[in-house]
């Protein structure tokens, strides 16, 4: 992550996710950036000044009117000297005064009065997130170039079960470095395809076959290879996973449907096949295939496109290309000779046996093979793999 030196000004409003925000800062004073915050009255309700100043390391900026405040840094100023305006939690009422483009306290006015980018962490209760009225409001700033990072699903503070939790600390982390880093991370101009989750191979209208994949360690990479300022271009197989920011997402069904995605976003500096493409398709019938008495239905078989070798031979090949290995034994020796076999860069193995609980689970634990040998990392979760491929990626194309 590239924050050393970034400014942020980040705006608490008054939600109980308040609290997550005081891990924020934390987060961001770690990679190196300056924080600046502006607390809402509303916001003062759920985390004191204090603690958002000790973490900061900054004055709590508050009140329009401080005389205090105002000699010491106007609020035009607060606005103008940030790189990044974050504000978590955004509550229904700071967005909709936002929309309105009313400047009715310090937030407000410094939200009118900044040309900073602003990226919104929404927090609320999800009705109040579902409500036309919020969601006109989050459409219109989106249109105006705010970016969003969630909010999510999950149990809310006033008890209920819906959209409308504010998203992770880390994951406004990721939100922010993506952010800042389109402007200047190592990946700024670099393109990279990552393919994700599984394939869906038809045998009739109705029927297909697939695989387990869940898709979050392609997702992962996506994300953070985005952050690394990277454009990204990422080929999903069917998979329940949000879109990440920014990002272009291309949904696919099919290896030949993902093959033909992938061939046409080259040319591109790196490909990550992390997608688990079906190795067979079916000769599809054209009509639900119905029983008949005690006969099982005949199905023949045709081998898939190896997307991975495809890339790796092609005449346009990526100056970099990574393969993921699914293995239940033998983890490395299987990967080092499918590296071989398909003629990618680097291979990323890990164990899929099942007590190993790779699909579908948070984290992994891989052995990265290139032609200098095998590198083992330790058990980590899928963003922490990603990362770290990312760095990898971003070193590899000569950019760190
Ligand atoms: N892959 C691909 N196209 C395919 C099959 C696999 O691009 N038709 C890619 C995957 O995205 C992954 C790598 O190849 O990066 C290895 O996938 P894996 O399922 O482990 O290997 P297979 O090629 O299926 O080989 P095997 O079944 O022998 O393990």
């Amino acid at each position: 992550m590239h924050l050393a030196s970034k400014r942020i000004l980040l705006i608490i409003g008054g939600g109980i996710a308040a609290y997550k925000s005081l891990f924020l800062i934390r987060r961001l004073r770690e990679q190196g950036a300056q924080v600046r915050c502006i607390l809402t009255k509303a916001g003062a309700e759920f985390v004191t000044p204090l603690s958002v100043s000790a973490l900061s390391e900054q004055p709590v900026y508050q009140d329009l009117f401080s005389l205090t405040d105002e000699a010491e840094m106007g609020h035009i100023r607060l606005s103008r000297e940030a790189d990044l305006v974050v504000v978590a939690p955004a509550t229904a009422n700071l967005m909709a005064r936002m929309a309105s483009g009313l400047a009715d306290d310090l937030a407000t006015t410094c939200l009118l009065a900044s040309s900073a980018p602003v990226l919104l962490a929404p927090a609320m209760n999800g009705y109040m997130w579902a409500h036309p009225a919020t969601q006109e409001n989050r459409q219109r700033l989106a249109e105006r170039g705010v970016s969003f990072v969630g909010p999510e699903a999950g149990d809310l503070a006033c008890g209920e079960v819906a959209t409308g939790r504010m998203a992770e600390p880390e994951e406004i982390l990721t939100a922010i470095a993506s952010q800042l880093a389109g402007q200047s991370g190592p990946l700024a101009c670099k393109r990279v395809l990552v393919t994700a989750g599984p394939t869906r191979e038809a045998l009739d209208p109705v029927r297909y076959v697939s695989n387990h994949s869940s898709g979050k360690q392609g997702f992962a990479i996506a994300t953070a290879l985005a952050a690394l300022g990277a454009e990204v271009a990422l080929i999903a197989g069917p998979v329940q996973l949000p879109t990440p920011d920014n990002l272009s997402r291309i949904d696919v069904e099919s290896a030949d449907d993902m093959l033909a995605a992938c061939l046409s976003a080259l040319p591109v500096d790196a490909a990550i096949c992390a997608a688990a493409v079906a190795d067979w398709k079916a000769q599809i019938a054209p009509n639900k295939m119905k029983k008949t008495g005690d006969g099982l239905p005949e199905i023949s078989w045709q081998q898939n496109p190896d997307i991975l070798a495809t890339l790796s031979q092609h005449e346009q090949r990526p100056p970099l290309v990574v393969g993921f290995a699914a293995e239940t034994e033998k983890v490395v020796e299987h990967a080092q000779a499918k590296r071989a076999r398909k003629g990618c860069d680097w291979i990323v193995a890990n164990d899929v046996s099942a007590e190993r609980g790779v699909f579908g689970g948070d984290s992994n634990q891989v052995h990265v093979i290139d032609a200098d040998g095998v590198e083992a990392w330790p058990q980590l979760d899928k963003r922490a793999v990603a990362e770290r491929l990312a760095d990898r990626i971003a070193h590899a194309l000569g950019q760190s």
